[in-house]
């Protein structure tokens, strides 16, 4: 039975996923305008336990003639540990694979250990790194074989 209570990004939302987003990504915070950008390109939803904020998810659109989706899921720190990462996650590879996804990307900073475990734990391999100009903590693009 799921646990989480995941709701799409819209007026209500928005702050809550932002929140996340920024707390987990430090070094590339969102204003709320671009959120707002990015939920017309993106499917984008927040995960709650009950009224509690647990974490939030990002799933580009498939592109390209693989048709390679990126698929990335957050979950605040203090509730790390306790499988809402597995269940948040199958919930967004069941969107994309829907949308036409053939091939699933995801994007972790490096610095991010957990969410590099989670990544190679679950079958996806480095395919490339990107450090931002004046950053020394790259993002990795890992895909699942
Ligand atoms: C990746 C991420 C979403 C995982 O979230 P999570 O809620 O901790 O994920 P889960 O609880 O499902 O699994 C994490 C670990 O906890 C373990 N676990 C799950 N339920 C558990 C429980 N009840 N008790 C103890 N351990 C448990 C899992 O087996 C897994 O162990 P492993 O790392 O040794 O394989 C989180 O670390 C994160 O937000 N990272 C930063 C963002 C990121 O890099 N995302 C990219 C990946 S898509």
């Amino acid at each position: 039975m799921p646990l989480l209570r995941i709701e799409p990004v819209g007026d209500a939302t928005l702050e809550d996923w932002r929140h996340v987003h920024n707390t987990i990504i430090p070094t590339d915070p969102l204003s709320s305008d671009e959120v707002r950008e990015r939920v017309v390109r993106n499917h984008l939803e927040v995960a709650y336990l009950d009224d509690v904020l647990v974490g939030c998810a990002t799933v580009r659109p498939p592109v390209g003639d693989s048709a390679t989706a990126t698929v990335i899921v957050r979950v605040l720190p203090a509730h790390r540990r306790n499988g809402y990462g597995e269940e948040f996650f199958a919930r967004e590879m069941a969107h994309a694979r829907a949308s036409g996804a053939r091939t699933i990307e995801t994007i972790v900073l490096a610095s991010n250990v957990d969410g590099l475990r989670f990544a190679l734990s679950h079958g996806f391999v480095e395919v490339s790194r990107y450090l931002p100009p004046e950053d020394d903590d790259p993002f990795i693009t890992l895909r699942l074989q």
